[in-house]
């Protein structure tokens, strides 16, 4: 069959599962939300009897911590987190180089240096081993992050961090629903934080949430995100350096529409991504990266595979994505490694009213110098797929695995 990029016929001719999907729930909680004229959660942010309050018990229950303190969006639930457990000026924190800016820019927004290390190639997750490496006399946390729902080597790296008296707070914001030797993504560490951005799993356009079983750190988590006020004092009375980071009724409203819908959601996922696994390990140039042993549940955010160029005829990556979407299948590309991102160039760095120099940590901080291959290879081979394309049916799998194979074996015509 002639590929659809050199003027065959498509294989998928219909459009995915649209994202992201509401139906007449959501149109009645915003209506509700919009009628009785409450839009705001309070001055600390879910107060009692507001839709965020009951999102926050209801999303709290759902992935198994005992608090959840809902914030603007995945960025600010990292911030929160991190200026709420103290961590700031002269502390380091180590991160992974495949991720999205805000892991690193969170601990950078708290005036602490974010160590960027490599990931390990199986499930595209923070490499254990890698911290070891990285711990200072600084170190004061580590930021994993469950990348495309798979959950991180979490037993390795308490190992590590209890051994070091260090702090973990995941970074789950791709890992709504996933669950891991019965638990859930944001229960391992201190604190978890989760993203409710559009193409998230779960969303309300933006939104964030922490996750957490401590006391102490929820509280200080409310304070924070609400311009520092305290519980039980006056609205006026601001008692830490805080941001307003607060969630709407709106969006609460939303939220608790979609949250019936996500388990349901994240085993279909779970099971089409499986089988899709299953069928891609037989053609040959398309190797799917595995779930973690242990893995019960994957929640998908992404589904990546690795592009093997010598299986396709040397063909390079983009040309087999361009192959791929000329035959209605939606894939792209993956992260460019943190590290390499231009943020952390002197001049923006400086600009940001960051020292390259720290005096705290008595050392040039250079990252242009901090190597990460596995990062930089995935970032060259990965091929990935958005979560709503899970979402359908074995047909619409299928057709993928149809687009796969037939890249495959006319991969010669794309050189
Ligand atoms: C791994 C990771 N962390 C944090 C965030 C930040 O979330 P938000 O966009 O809601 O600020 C994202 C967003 O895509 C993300 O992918």
């Amino acid at each position: 069959m002639k590929l659809a990029l050199k003027g065959g016929g498509k294989i998928r001719k219909k459009p995915f599962f649209k994202w992201p999907m509401f139906d007449q729930c959501e149109k009645k909680g915003l209506l509700e939300v919009l009628e009785s004229r409450r839009w705001f959660s309070g001055y600390l942010g879910g107060d009692p009897g507001s839709k965020v309050a009951e999102f926050e018990r209801k999303f709290a229950q759902y992935q198994g911590a005992k608090y959840a303190m809902a914030v603007s969006s995945g960025a600010a639930a990292l911030e929160v987190t991190l200026r709420s457990l103290g961590i700031g000026a002269g502390d380091e924190v180590i991160v992974p180089a495949y991720t999205f800016i805000a892991t690193a820019t969170a601990v950078m927004n708290v005036n602490a240096v974010p160590i960027i290390v490599d990931i390990e190639p199986n499930h595209l997750c923070i490499d254990p081993e890698a911290i070891v490496k990285a711990i200072t006399f600084h170190t004061k946390a580590v930021i994993p992050v469950h990348y495309g729902g798979q959950i991180a080597d979490m037993e390795r790296l308490i190992e590590i961090t209890t051994e070091n008296n260090l702090i973990v707070i995941e970074d789950a914001a791709h890992a709504h629903g996933s669950m891991w030797k019965g638990k859930r993504a944001g229960t391992f560490g201190k604190a978890g934080c989760f993203s409710f951005q559009e193409s998230k799993t779960i969303t309300a356009g933006e939104g964030g949430i922490i996750l957490t079983d401590d006391d102490g750190l929820a509280k200080r988590a409310r304070s924070y995100r609400s311009n520092g006020r305290e519980e039980d004092r006056p609205g006026y009375e601001h008692h830490r350096l805080g941001w307003n980071y607060r969630l709407t009724e709106f969006q609460a409203a939303i939220l608790l529409a979609q949250l019936p819908r996500l388990e349901d959601q994240v085993k279909t996922r779970t099971k089409n991504a499986n089988y899709l696994s299953q069928e891609l390990r037989k053609i040959p140039g398309f190797k799917p990266i595995t779930d973690p042993p242990g893995t019960e549940l994957n929640g998908h955010y992404l589904y990546s595979v690795i592009h093997e160029k010598q299986e396709l005829e040397g063909v390079e990556r983009d040309r087999v994505i361009e192959a791929l979407r000329a035959e209605g299948i939606p894939c792209q590309g993956g992260n460019l490694p943190i590290n390499r991102s231009p943020v952390f160039k002197k001049e923006n760095w400086e600009k940001a009213g960051m020292s390259f120099y720290s005096r705290f940590l008595e050392r040039e901080f250079d990252v242009s110098k901090i190597k990460t291959p596995i990062a930089d290879e995935t970032f060259e081979k990965i091929i990935q797929f958005s979560q709503h394309l899970l979402l359908g049916d074995k047909e619409d799998i299928d057709d993928i695995v149809k687009a796969c194979q037939k890249v495959s074996e006319n991969a010669s015509e794309l050189r």
